[in-house]
């Protein structure tokens, strides 16, 4: 209808919650397509967030902004997170999170169990932003995520990079699909998406 703006649920959540992944990146419109369809019921974001760090990006942001918003999004689902500080942790309502660094494998095995041991539907990786960081998690939490499910990474700021090494991987990496999506608000605005 003319004059009437259509604003999708997940917009809506990603504005009540003041989350960053769309006021200072373009991610929210992408995840409404991603994830359409799919049955969600288990989710791991890397990376909780906290005042200091998200205010001058986003000064309304909310603690957990982006754990809230799955929770709400996702009726039925558990989110789980982790963080390397562990001030940041959030435990309420479906919401479950932990210490863990992404760098190392072993803590992320830890994690996995402490989840319940259970593939994930869906795991974001918005926790250091460091390739390296980024493509350990990849090479060792993908095996966790069920088939047809996604892993998703978000500011990847060498994506080219990123890309070659889960390509060079294919042998012992199990994946459908991998693509780099680009935008243009920051120069970190950009996702690496594997189809498992
Ligand atoms: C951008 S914030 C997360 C924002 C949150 N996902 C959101 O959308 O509202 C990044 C978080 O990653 C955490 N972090 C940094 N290095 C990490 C590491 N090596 N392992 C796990 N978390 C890390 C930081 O402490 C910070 O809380």
């Amino acid at each position: 209808v003319e004059g009437v703006e259509v604003v999708s649920a997940l917009m809506a959540l990603a504005e009540k919650y003041c989350v960053d992944k769309l006021h200072s990146h373009s991610y929210i419109p992408v995840y409404e397509e991603l994830f359409d369809g799919m049955d969600i019921r288990r989710v791991l974001e890397i990376g909780v967030g906290f005042e200091d760090l998200m205010r001058p990006f986003v000064p309304r942001y909310i603690h957990g902004a982006s754990l809230k918003m799955w929770e709400e999004f996702w009726p039925e689902a558990q989110v789980f997170a982790c963080d390397i500080r562990p001030d940041t942790l959030v435990n309420e309502g479906r919401i479950q999170s932990f210490v863990c660094d992404q760098s190392d494998p072993s803590a992320l095995l830890d994690l996995v169990e402490k989840c319940g041991f259970r593939a994930f539907d869906v795991v974001i990786d918005d926790g250091s932003h460091q390739t390296e960081h980024q493509w350990k998690s990849l090479a060792t939490l993908l095996s966790e995520v069920r088939k047809g499910g996604l892993y998703i990474i978000e500011d990847v700021s060498e994506p080219d990079k990123l890309l070659a090494m889960t390509i060079a991987a294919r042998q012992w990496l199990e994946y459908k699909s991998v693509e780099v999506m680009r935008f243009d608000k920051r120069a970190d605005d950009a996702l690496l998406v594997v189809r498992r």
